[in-house]
């Protein structure tokens, strides 16, 4: 799929950077020329939404670090004076905590189109690990980002999640310490969570870098999970997914700038504008909405497993439920990569779906009365789904009949009129 260069340098300039610094040849080839399946639908808009986001994200975050203070006398009453003295200041700061929120749609939505469309299988294993890195990378900065403000859920949650990493044995002490700087959620912590909040996206957009990098020397896949035998499966990336992928930003954009300015507080939560107080605990901590599965799956272990107590095994369980993400890959053993041709998989995977936003529901309920139970079934589903599910059904499963080609899908869809290029593909087939 890299292919050969096409790329012809236009003006004398052009050839005397391409002779030095083929930049220009490396946007072509990557961004104009290169052949992307004709198939391609909504979902896999995704990651250049991503990518814009992850820019909008730095861009707001660089501008707000030039006036938030990291120092716990004053963090709190710094981010008021953003919103109120900062000139946009109000408007930086809805951004970069909506973008926050907006961010995590758009990776769950990456995600699942991956796990719908088989996208880990061979030969893109490697591009499917660097995205759970990635991802992990993501829950990181933007956990560390939320104790910035120092609000009342801020300190809380900071100080419920990180008690959790005291549940190892030996090195589990030394390491609360070492994030903390301390032995309390203090000004240590703050420090340290900024200078890393500041640092991590910057590493994210390196592996984003060899994100795509992967992805170039395989190629994309498509809804059809059979992969590119010709040109003809082929359109060229611009215009053709330029044109799609902008279409899609801009409906992404034109929802956030809705939350931005008609509801910048709806996914925040109201006790974090109360600043934060050691000596007051809030009734129900519950972190932000993208947190909430990982948490239900957190506190889902009420009880010990042998020598395992509670509160490791929930740990244990919650990053689990990350980790089984790497093995995906050689987890399924189906020889059929998209999920529109496994009908019984669909169903699972729809399941799987379901699950997830149920544990994000149990996650916002106080871990009582029958909700941790609850919460135990919907993990233990969780990890059945990649466990069992995934390696038994791609053995056991008749799928349904695998079109030829691409092009062939696309003709038997469409009739040969419904593409972009499908008006040249109904003349070839006309003859
Ligand atoms: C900042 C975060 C991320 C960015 C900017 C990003 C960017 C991209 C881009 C631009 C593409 C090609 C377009 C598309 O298929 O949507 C892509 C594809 C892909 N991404 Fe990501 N990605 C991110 C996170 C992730 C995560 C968290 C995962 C998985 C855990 C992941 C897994 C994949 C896979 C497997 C593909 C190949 C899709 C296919 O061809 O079927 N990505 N990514």
């Amino acid at each position: 799929m890299s292919g050969h260069s096409t790329y012809v340098p236009s003006k004398g300039i052009m050839q005397w950077l391409d002779a030095r610094l083929p930049l220009p040849r490396l946007m072509y080839d990557s961004f104009v020329a290169y052949p992307v399946p004709r198939n391609l639908n909504y979902a896999y808009t995704f990651g250049g939404i991503l990518a814009i986001f992850l820019v909008l994200q730095i861009l707001t975050g660089v501008v707000l670090a030039m006036h938030y203070a990291a120092n716990s006398a004053i963090a709190f009453d710094s981010v008021e004076k953003i919103m109120r003295d900062v000139n946009w200041g109000w408007l930086l700061r809805y951004m970069h905590a909506n973008g926050a929120s907006f961010f995590f749609i758009a990776v769950y939505v990456h995600i699942f189109r991956g796990l719908y469309y088989g996208s880990y299988k061979a030969p893109r294993e490697v591009l499917w690990i660097l995205g759970v890195i990635i991802f992990l990378l993501m829950m990181a900065t933007a956990f560390m980002g939320y104790v910035l403000p120092w609000g009342q859920m801020s300190f809380w949650g900071a100080t419920v999640i990180t008690n959790f990493f005291t549940a190892f044995p030996l090195i589990g002490d030394p390491i609360h310490a070492l994030l903390l700087g301390g032995f309390a959620v203090d000004n240590a912590t703050l420090n340290r969570f900024f200078s890393l909040h500041y640092l991590l996206p910057f590493m994210i957009a390196g592996v984003v870098v060899l994100h795509v990098w992967a992805l170039h020397v395989t190629g994309q896949t498509n809804p059809t999970g059979v992969e590119v035998k010709s040109s003809k499966d082929t359109v060229p990336f611009t215009p053709h997914a330029t044109i799609k992928d902008g279409f899609a930003m801009a409906v992404f954009l034109i929802v956030f700038a809705y939350m931005v300015f008609y509801l910048p507080n709806y996914l925040g939560h109201a006790d974090n504008y109360i600043e934060a107080n050691p000596l007051k605990t809030p009734a129900h901590i519950v972190p932000e909405w993208y947190f909430l599965p990982f948490y239900a799956m957190l506190r889902a272990i009420t009880f010990n497993i042998g020598p395992i107590d509670s509160k490791l095994g929930g740990v244990l369980v919650m990053f689990g439920s990350i980790l089984v993400l790497f093995f995906v890959p050689w987890l399924d053993t189906s020889r059929i990569r998209s999920t529109a041709f496994r009908p019984l998989y669909k169903i699972f995977f729809w399941i799987l779906v379901a699950d997830c936003i149920f544990l994000g529901w149990l996650g916002s309920q106080p871990a009582e009365g029958i909700y941790p139970a609850l919460a135990l079934v919907g993990t233990i589903y969780y990890f059945s789904h990649f466990l069992i599910l995934l390696p038994v059904l791609g053995l056991i499963e008749t799928p349904l009949k695998l079109p030829g080609s691409i092009t062939e899908a696309v003709l038997a869809k469409h009739g040969g009129g419904g593409t972009p290029s499908g008006a040249a593909a109904k003349a070839e087939t006309r003859g």
